[in-house]
This record gives C-alpha cells, sequence and structure tokens, in this order.
C-alpha cells in the first residue's frame, strides 16, 4: 500500500489530483495537505471526501515539526507538491507571501522528507545521475524506498515570456522569471533539483502551461470573466489583450501528473502543455459567446463588457510549451479538444453559481475591488 501526502489538494488543480488518485487508486492512502488559505475550499472535494482511502490534514507546508509528524505517522512514501500561492497579481502586490510558502514551503517539505526517508531501515539514497565531486550514494535499494518520489509541480513561466516567433519553451529553455510569483517557483524549483543533487532525493518536476476548468478560484482570467458575463459586470481586459497564453484542460494535467508520478524518470524535467496557444482577446471573445448563448442571451451581446485597463506590470508576452518528451517518452498527449473543454468549463461554472457565491463573498470580494479600484 502506497501512503501519498498532495499538498495544495483544496486548491485548484490539487482536487483534481486528489479527486483521480482517490478514485483510480483504491489501495493508496491520499492524505490532502492543504493551509486552506483564500484558495483552498473543501467543497471542491465533496464528491470523496468520505473515500476510506482519503484523508485532509490541515497543515501550512511551513510547519516542520508538522510535517516531519504526519510523514511518520503515515509513513508516507511520496509527495506530490502543488501548495503554493498562485496568482500572479498577487505576487505583484505581496511577495514575501510567495517566498514563504512557495521557497520556504516547498525547502521545508523537502528537508523534511528527506530526514524522514533517510531515517529508514534502507535509506531511500540513489545513484544520483549528476556526476559531482561526491562518491556516488548507495545504489541498493529497499522496496519502499525504490518507490519514494518527491513530485513538485511548477510553471512554465519559470521561462520567462516568449516573443510572437513561433518558439517554444522545452526542458533545455534557460530560466528567465519576471514576476515574483514565477521567481518564487522559479526558487522552489531549483531547490528540488539540488536536494536530488545534493542528497540523491528521488525527485521530479514538471512545468505546465495555464490551465482552466471547474473550481478555479475566480481571481484568475477564465472564471473571473464568466462570472462577471453571467452579472454583466466589465471585464478588465490588461493593456492590449495580445498577450498569448497556452491552455490546458485541468483533468488533462491531472492526467500527466499521474502517469509521470507513476513512470517518470527520477531526476527528470517534462514540460506539460496544450499546444493550444491563445490570444487574450480572442479567447475573451470565444467565452463572452459561450456564456451568451448558455444563458440564452444573443450570442456577443456581452462584447460590450470588455474594458481594457492598465497592463499588469511586467506582463509576459507570450508562453507557449513543447511537450514532445512527455510525448515521446511518456505517450501523454491533451485528450480535450478546447471547443470541448471551454464548454464544459463554461457550463460548470453557470451551473454551480453556489460554488460561486461561496468563495467570492466575504474577503474575496474586498481584494477584487481594491485590485481594480487602483487600474
Ligand atoms: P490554487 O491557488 O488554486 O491552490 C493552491 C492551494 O495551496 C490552495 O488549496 C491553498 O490553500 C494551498 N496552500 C497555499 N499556501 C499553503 C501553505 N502554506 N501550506 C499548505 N497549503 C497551502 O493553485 P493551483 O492553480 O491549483 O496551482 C497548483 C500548483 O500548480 C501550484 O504550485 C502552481 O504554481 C502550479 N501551476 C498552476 C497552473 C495554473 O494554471 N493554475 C499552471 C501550472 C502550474
Ligand atoms: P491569469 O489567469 O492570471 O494567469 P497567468 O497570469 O498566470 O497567465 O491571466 C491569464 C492572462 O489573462 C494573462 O495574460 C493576464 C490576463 N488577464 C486579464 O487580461 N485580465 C484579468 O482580469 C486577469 C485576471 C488576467
Amino acid at each position: 500500500m502506497r501512503s501519498i501526502i498532495i499538498t495544495g489538494g483544496a486548491g485548484f488543480i490539487g482536487s483534481h489530483v486528489v479527486r483521480l488518485f482517490v478514485n483510480k487508486y483504491p489501495d493508496y492512502k491520499i492524505i490532502n495537505l492543504d493551509k486552506l488559505t483564500y484558495a483552498g475550499n473543501l467543497a471542491n472535494l465533496k464528491d470523496i471526501e468520505d473515500k476510506p482511502n482519503y484523508k485532509f490534514v490541515k497543515m501550512d507546508i511551513c510547519d516542520f515539526e508538522g510535517v516531519y509528524q504526519l510523514l511518520q505517522d503515515e509513513q508516507v512514501d511520496g509527495i506530490i507538491h502543488l501548495a503554493a500561492e498562485s496568482h500572479v497579481d498577487r505576487s505583484i502586490k505581496d511577495p514575501f507571501t510567495f517566498a514563504r510558502t512557495n521557497v520556504m514551503g516547498t525547502l521545508t517539505l523537502l528537508q523534511a522528507a528527506k530526514l524522514y526517508w533517510e531515517s529508514q531501515p534502507t535509506p531511500y539514497v540513489i545513484t544520483r545521475k549528476v556526476d559531482t565531486a561526491q562518491p556516488t550514494l548507495n545504489s541498493e535499494l529497499s522496496a519502499l524506498n525504490q518507490e519514494c518520489r518527491f513530485y513538485h509541480i511548477s510553471t512554465d513561466e519559470v521561462y520567462g515570456a516568449l516573443k510572437f516567433d513561433g518558439t517554444l519553451f522545452t526542458e533545455q529553455t534557460k530560466y528567465q522569471p519576471h514576476s515574483p510569483y514565477s521567481a518564487s517557483k522559479a526558487s522552489s524549483d531549483h531547490f528540488v533539483r539540488a536536494f536530488h543533487d545534493t542528497y540523491g532525493m528521488p525527485t521530479i518536476v514538471t512545468n505546465c502551461s495555464n490551465n482552466y476548468g471547474p473550481y478555479q478560484f475566480p481571481e484568475k482570467l477564465i472564471p473571473l470573466f464568466i462570472n462577471n458575463i453571467r452579472h454583466r459586470k466589465p471585464l478588465p481586459v490588461y493593456g492590449k489583450g495580445e498577450n498569448v497564453r497556452d491552455w490546458l484542460y485541468v483533468e488533462d494535467h491531472a492526467r500527466a501528473i499521474d502517469l509521470i508520478f507513476h513512470q517518470g524518470k527520477i531526476a527528470e524535467t517534462y514540460n506539460i502543455g496544450g499546444f493550444n496557444e491563445w490570444k487574450n482577446i480572442d479567447i475573451i471573445k470565444v467565452i463572452i459567446h459561450t456564456v451568451d448563448r448558455l444563458l440564452g442571451r444573443p450570442e456577443g451581446a456581452d462584447m460590450d463588457l470588455i474594458t481594457y485597463v492598465t497592463d499588469r506590470q511586467g506582463h509576459d508576452l507570450r508562453y507557449a510549451i513543447d511537450s514532445t518528451k512527455l510525448k515521446t517518452e511518456l505517450g501523454w498527449e491533451p485528450s480535450l479538444q478546447f471547443e470541448e473543454g471551454i464548454e464544459k468549463t463554461v457550463r460548470w461554472y453557470l451551473d454551480h453559481q453556489d460554488w460561486m457565491d461561496n468563495v467570492t463573498s466575504g474577503d474575496y470580494q474586498k481584494y477584487y475591488e481594491n485590485m481594480y479600484s487602483n487600474r
């Protein structure tokens, strides 16, 4: 039986990963470790919360003692790490929270896992891929420790920004983060790789493009705009709306995580993307048409909600991922066409107004009003 901690399991992507693992692997124990910040919501997991192989633990990833104790108590042999502060606009306003959670939190998890796995009868250490001056560590693995994995979920934003020249981010692209969010994720990626190179920690890192789908907090473009259109509120388009993002349906990301967790090679990096680039203004028009149609309004009637606002500071021009390695080595491809994915997504938000009302009440409303009163 495997015992796996998924951090950030109450958030957007994490909840899809938890759901997939709990349903697909009844023999695994899945522990959702989440602090429940504004972005964490246990309502995202209502359908699986009573399953016998699922457990929720409210904890901060920066709590070293708590994490170490949990690893011991649950005899954890796998960590899938998604917990993070994830919104670029928030990172521009408050970079320290991003450094704390994304950098110190990741380091705390790494160190706790290292100490716990090293304390096991046969330490996890493996022959390191990187040839350093130090002698190779013990390559004899116990059955348990062969399967230990520290899998860190990262973003394509660490690679910086592309021009409109058709180039793509590959696993070899140099890191060049621009926002406090991407800088903090880049730093955490470096720590994860350093733990492999220094201590032989069995790590994997993946860098994924923009996700969309159900349960995404409505500060991100797609859910925010669906909700605003429904309520006929302005749609704040940053700059000229010409920035490009590569959109992937969240369940396809969760499937990739499952595959890589089980079959990915230790110390490797895999890029995950949708081969699905959209200019913001074009995707916004698709969303307006879809919401209007599903609400029975004349299609395009809400185009007048588009409101160009001051650009995001340091706004990255274009992201686009080359996920050929993942396809060639592990056979993963996005399964949903964008048209199908966006239709499912819009429908889900329109059908779950209670979820939306719940997450947009209180503090979020104040934050949102403050954010846009400055633009
Ligand atoms: P999210 O903001 O929806 O969820 C983050 C979760 O982490 C929340 O449940 C929150 O409560 C939890 N969390 C935050 N700080 C914590 C702490 N200190 N201790 C424990 N839990 C804490 O994020 P998301 O969009 O689901 O992203 C998940 C991961 O995937 C992040 O690491 C992000 O960088 C990465 N990622 C996201 C995207 C995307 O498009 N959303 C794309 C690529 C990579
Ligand atoms: P977002 O969903 O915040 O993801 P990221 O910044 O991580 O790519 O934003 C997606 C794109 O949409 C990005 O180019 C910024 C833009 N955007 C707007 O134009 N208006 C908005 O209100 C938001 C939230 C984003």
